[in-house]
């Protein structure tokens, strides 16, 4: 078949999708958790369509999957009265609970959790349109890093359960909550990202108020009881809504210690700016990139075109760490265009749930359409589409635009597509790449792709100060989520490892006495009689 054809013809009938994958939808969310009560909803509720559209008889139709409630200002202050009650400013069960007892917990949930892998799996699929395989791999890198974060909260904490003595004082020092945290994910990651704040946050003692992204809602339902049955009352509680109508009250109440927020820096200096007591307020928040690669005249072209499909992409693009300009040295963009577009060629597309598919429908409304506008002012300024095909749209699927020659007159040379349009620069002279990494206002990741170690070498030293992770002949990319996560500029603020994130939801704090009898007595007697959670050397196994 023709790929235009393809194209036109990409959205099945209902009746050829396989029964497993639609097993239980439409999935209506109508309870929301607030205090460890699941509560009804008969309110507003926000229709939920699939990016996938199915063929009619009357046209193309969006899937309905699932609906989810509008709560007012109303449920989202109660929440937030919950949250605060459950901290009660660190006297709480859950923020003075031994970290032990909040392991188990979050054990507890985990395991939960993986019982309704099944339904979240599906849901993220339709609700997304990502990949079955991608949503399988987003819910189990999810679990391993809920695992990954106990295990190295219990290394923190014995390193913690000493004491140290220093100029005849002794201390104990360990990591201790901020309060109320509010939480909220994106929708390219609505499960990993969010669960990257939410387990963090909450293992340390914090206590949370969760809003799911507008898309990538439904996957809690499933996960509401598991919630519910984890916790002690008040201390997570997940509200669904507009963002716009449920979060500024929350932040201008002066209430939240914590906004840990994977979005984008408009939204977060609007947020921030609500908060009445700034000094007050705590900001973990991944925000925009621009991530570029270079590709320099030795680069190992089979290696750089299959990391750049990969960087530039998966998922349709639609990943913060997503590559999403291509500096090609002049000696090689004839052969690297062929080989790109070739390449892009070969992707398999159509619907998520296929195997291998690689490039989906899009979640988000008017998407395309914005994409093509980037396209068309591409194009005005001189650039082609040099793919067959590329920037074709039926309804939600927009099918890959690879973009030559893109000059800095263009909006795709720095607005941040987030989805399948591929901007490709030539370039002779290494300081035009370096002075873009320099002019952005982002600076989370690049890759360099070349094979002389000492050009690679001249490269890294600068272009480390610019952003925080440069990869060598590799895409960008988060992961091992061990290794630190963070941007610059308008990209990042706090830093997310499994490890780094345990700090950025917690506050050193001490317990200092000078070395007297007295003191002395009093804290061996507190530590063999077990009287405090926070003075003691248990050792956690
Ligand atoms: O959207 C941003 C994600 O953190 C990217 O993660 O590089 O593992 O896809 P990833």
């Amino acid at each position: 078949m023709r790929l235009k054809t393809k194209i036109d013809s990409i959205f099945p009938e209902e009746k050829s999708i396989p029964k497993d994958i639609m097993a239980g939808i439409p999935a209506p969310v109508d309870r929301y958790l607030i205090d460890g009560e699941l509560r009804g909803w008969k309110g507003h509720t926000q229709t939920v369509f699939s990016p996938v559209c199915l063929k009619t008889s009357s046209g193309l139709e969006p899937k309905c999957i699932g609906s989810y409630p509008l709560l007012t200002q109303k449920e989202a202050l109660k929440s937030l009265d919950a949250a605060a009650g459950a901290y009660l400013n660190g006297r709480g069960t859950w923020p003075t609970m031994s970290v032990a007892d909040r392991i188990k917990c979050i054990q507890a949930f985990a395991h939960q959790m993986v019982e309704q892998k099944d339904r979240v799996v599906r849901l993220l699929m339709l609700e997304i349109g990502k990949s079955l395989e991608d949503s399988i791999k987003e819910f189990d890198r999810t679990v391993d890093y809920i695992k990954d974060t106990i295990a190295a909260l219990k290394d923190l904490d014995r390193v913690s359960s000493r004491f140290v003595i220093e100029q005849g004082i002794i201390g104990q020092i360990r990591r201790a909550p901020l309060g109320v945290v509010l939480c909220m994910g994106p929708f390219n990651y609505p499960l990993n990202e969010t669960f990257a704040t939410l387990i963090p946050a909450l293992i340390m003692g914090n206590t949370v108020i969760l809003k799911p992204p507008k898309h990538g809602a439904l996957l809690y339902g499933p996960l509401l009881v598991p919630f519910r049955n984890a916790f002690p009352k008040g201390v997570l509680n997940v509200v669904f809504g507009e963002g716009r109508e449920i979060i500024p009250p929350l932040m201008a109440s002066g209430s939240i210690n914590v906004l840990a927020l994977i979005g984008t820096s408009k939204t977060s200096d609007f947020l921030r700016k609500k908060h009445p007591k700034p000094h007050r307020l705590r900001c973990v928040l991944g925000m925009e990139a621009k991530n570029a690669a270079i590709i320099l005249p030795d680069a190992d072209l089979d290696l750089t075109v299959r990391e750049c499909i990969l960087g530039c992409l998966s998922f349709n693009g639609q990943r913060c760490t997503a590559l999403k300009i291509l500096f090609v040295h002049t000696k090689v963009i004839k052969p690297f265009l062929e080989r790109f577009s070739q390449a892009v060629s070969r992707l398999k597309f159509g619907m998520p749930w296929e195997g291998n598919v690689f490039i989906t429908p899009l979640p988000e409304t008017g998407k395309p359409d914005y994409l093509a506008e980037l396209v068309e002012d591409a194009r005005q300024f001189g650039a082609r589409i040099i793919n067959e095909n590329g920037g074709r749209i039926n309804r939600s699927f927009f099918y890959p635009a690879v973009l030559y020659p893109v000059s800095p007159k263009m909006r795709v040379y720095t607005e941040e597509q987030f989805g399948p349009v591929i901007p490709i620069l030539s370039f002779d002279d290494i300081e035009i790449p370096i002075d873009y990494t320099v002019a952005s206002n982002y600076g989370q990741q690049l890759s360099i792709f070349g094979g002389d170690p000492v050009v690679i070498a001249r490269l890294i030293d600068p272009l480390v100060n610019q952003v925080c992770r440069v990869n060598i002949n590799s895409q960008c990319q988060r992961g091992p989520d061990t290794f630190p996560f963070t941007g610059r500029k308008d990209s990042a603020e706090g830093t997310l490892s499994v490890a780094d994130a345990l700090r950025a939801f917690s506050i050193r704090t001490l317990v200092a006495a000078k070395e007297l009898d007295l003191n002395r007595k009093i804290i061996t007697t507190i530590v063999r009689e077990r009287r405090s959670n926070f003075l003691s050397t248990d050792f956690i196994l």
